[in-house]
Formats: C-alpha cells, structure tokens, sequence
C-alpha cells in the first residue's frame, strides 16, 4: 500500500455525462446526508493509520474536493501527518481560482486538474450542464501563480467526442512546464454506457501528438506509476498516457481509496467497500483500526482491467467513480 484517494464529497458542480449523467444526477437525486460523511476529525485519524501502514501519498477527490465547505481545513490538518510526503489533489478547475492560494497556504503542494478538451462546444458537452472552459483555464494559471506545482492536465478521450481536440491540449501546454495525460476512457461505474469502440487507445493517441510534435518514452518517475511518459524531443516538457484499457496495470497497484461514506476501496473497479465508519463511531481503538486496515488489504486480490474482456459477459455492479474519484 503506497497511495491513499481520499473522497471528501459525492457532489459535484458538473455532471459529466460518463461519470454523473444529469438525467441519473438531477436536482432531485439525494447525495448523502452529512451525518455519513466521514468529518475531517474521522478523515485525519484513518489517513495517520495508513500512513503508520507505509502510505506516503495523499490524494484528495470527490465527486469535486473543492465544493467541500472548508476544505484547507482537512488539508493543513492532513498536512501537518508526519509521513504524508506528497499531498495533492484532483480537481475540474471550476472552483479552483478563487481557491488556489487558500489551500497553498494550508500545505497543498500540488494540483491535477481534469481538462478534457479546450474547445468551448465540447467542454460543454462534456461537462453536461454547458459550462465554459475559461474558469477552468484561469485556475489553472492561479494554481501556478501560487506554486502548486507540478500541475497536471488530465484529459479522459473519447472517441467522436473529443479526440479531435487531443492536439490542441498538448500545443496549448507543451513549454509550460504542466504535464498533459491523457487517459483512455474506461469502464467505470454502471452508468455511462461504456464501449469498447469509444476508447481511443494510447498508441493512437501517441501517433497523433508524434505526428506534430516529435516524442519519446521516457523513463518512470516511480514504481507503478499510472501514466506513461514521452518527452517533447525540441526539449519542451512531456506528456503521460493512462493505458488502463489497452495496457493494464493491476499488477503495480498499491492505491487504496477512501469513499465519502468511509469505506475502503481496494479497486477503482470494485463492487464493495468495506466499512471504517461503523468501527470508527463506535470506539475502536487505533490498534483495532489498523488491524481491520490491514486484514482488508492483505486480502486484496483485485486487477480488474486484467480481467476486463474475460469478465464482460457477466457484468457485475461496481462502485460509480464520484463516489470514490478516479
Ligand atoms: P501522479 O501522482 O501525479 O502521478 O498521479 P496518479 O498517477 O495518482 O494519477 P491520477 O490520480 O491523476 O490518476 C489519473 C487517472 O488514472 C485517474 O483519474 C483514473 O482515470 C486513472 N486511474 C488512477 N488509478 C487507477 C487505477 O487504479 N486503475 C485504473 N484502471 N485507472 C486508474
Ligand atoms: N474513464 C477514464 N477516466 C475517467 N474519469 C472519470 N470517469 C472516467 C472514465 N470513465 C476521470 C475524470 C477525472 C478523474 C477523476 O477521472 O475525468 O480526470
Ligand atoms: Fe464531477 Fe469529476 Fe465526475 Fe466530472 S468526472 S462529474 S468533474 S466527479
């Protein structure tokens, strides 16, 4: 166990239609109630528990983080756990101007934000309530003001939606010093409807930016890192590719997500979590806890996107990604 995902909210200020499709998410769908949320007093205490376990990477994600009343809260109380070495979040951007330099200040260091198309028709679309992509352009530049750095793009393509605008990401990034990754849509969830003919694999997308702007594999930063790089040969930064669909890589997994409600995810993909709140409201001592943590993950036997094709004639039910953020 390496990196924790924490969720600090199921709502969201988007209804992406391949994570929470506003026909599902309307206004009268009912996200939880506070009383289930884990508070941040809960969140701090399991995070000091996992990292006495060996994780060292914090990441925040919702549904959106940054909707969460007083977050920088949370983040200066994650921040001050010695152990916690890199703490980040990821986030649409929406919010983010307005917020940057608050949670700087608290001890954020850096920042992902999802971005996936700059054309303003198919943000859009791909955001399902027809929001411009300008404010997410402005946090962006806020975050980078601010030092939250090194930032990073993620950009989910879909094929017919927006693979027409995989080019203009990269131009727009490349020489800026934030890294463009983008991820092959997957799966995720029961809801969005998923194909396999959507999915645009990383080699065809490696061919496209080569064919403009010449690249080459770069070598990982760490062990089980989820993007692939390839450097900008001019010398002008790098992008990542998430393969998950064409290029699994279940087998280097060392993340555990930590869903609003406060269960314990050992896959993006899986069908139960297993519950730290109960446990946690009534009493359980920190012994306890670490023992519950640790017998969930030594039984761990995940690597769903090994199993993916083999699996699609019996579909099974999976958690939706906003509930435990990507
Ligand atoms: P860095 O620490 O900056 O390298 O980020 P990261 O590798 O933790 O990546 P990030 O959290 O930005 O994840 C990028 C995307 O990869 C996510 O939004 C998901 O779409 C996908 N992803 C992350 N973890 C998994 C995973 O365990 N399985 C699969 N299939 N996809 C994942
Ligand atoms: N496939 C790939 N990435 C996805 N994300 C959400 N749904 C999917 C999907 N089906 C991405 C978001 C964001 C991160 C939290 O996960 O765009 O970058
Ligand atoms: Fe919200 Fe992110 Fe899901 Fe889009 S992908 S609806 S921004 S949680």
């Amino acid at each position: 166990m390496g990196d924790l995902r924490v969720s600090v909210t199921d709502r969201c200020n988007f209804r992406c239609p391949y994570c929470m499709p506003l026909q599902v998410y309307g206004e009268r769908y009912k996200f939880l109630p506070k009383s289930e949320i884990l508070t941040f007093e809960e969140i701090a205490r399991v995070v000091r528990l996992f990292v006495d376990l060996g994780v060292n990477k914090v990441r925040l994600t919702g549904g959106e983080p940054l909707v969460r009343q007083g977050l920088e809260k949370l983040i200066a109380m994650l921040s001050g756990i010695p152990g916690v070495d890199d703490l980040t979040l990821t986030t649409n951007g929406y919010l983010l101007a307005k917020q940057a330099a608050s949670l700087k200040e608290a001890g954020l260091q850096r920042i992902t934000v999802s971005l996936d198309s700059l054309d303003d028709e198919v943000f859009k679309q791909m955001n399902g309530l027809g929001l411009s992509v300008a404010p997410v352009l402005e946090g962006i530049e806020e975050a980078a003001r601010v030092g939250l750095d090194p930032i990073k793009i993620n950009a989910v393509v879909q094929r017919r939606v927006n693979d027409h605008t995989i080019l203009d990401l990269a131009r727009r990034f490349k020489g800026t010093g934030h890294v463009v990754r983008f991820i092959e849509y997957m799966d995720v969830g029961n809801l969005n409807g998923w194909k396999p003919e959507e999915v645009v694999a990383a080699s065809e997308i490696v061919n496209i930016i080569n064919a403009e702007f010449p690249i080459e594999p770069a070598s990982p930063n760490y062990r089980g890192e989820v993007a692939r790089r390839y450097r900008y040969l001019d010398g002008d930064g790098e992008i990542g590719i998430i393969s998950s669909v064409s290029q699994p890589f279940c087998a280097d997994c060392t993340r555990a997500r930590l869903s609003t409600e406060g269960k314990v995810y050992t896959c993006l993909f899986a069908s139960v979590g297993h519950d730290l709140r109960g446990p946690l409201r009534s009493g359980a001592t920190d012994g306890e806890l670490t023992d519950i943590i640790s017998d969930i993950w030594a039984r761990r036997r995940d690597r769903y996107s090994e199993e993916r094709f083999e699996l699609a004639d019996s579909p099974r039910r999976k958690i939706e990604m906003y509930q435990i953020g990507g």
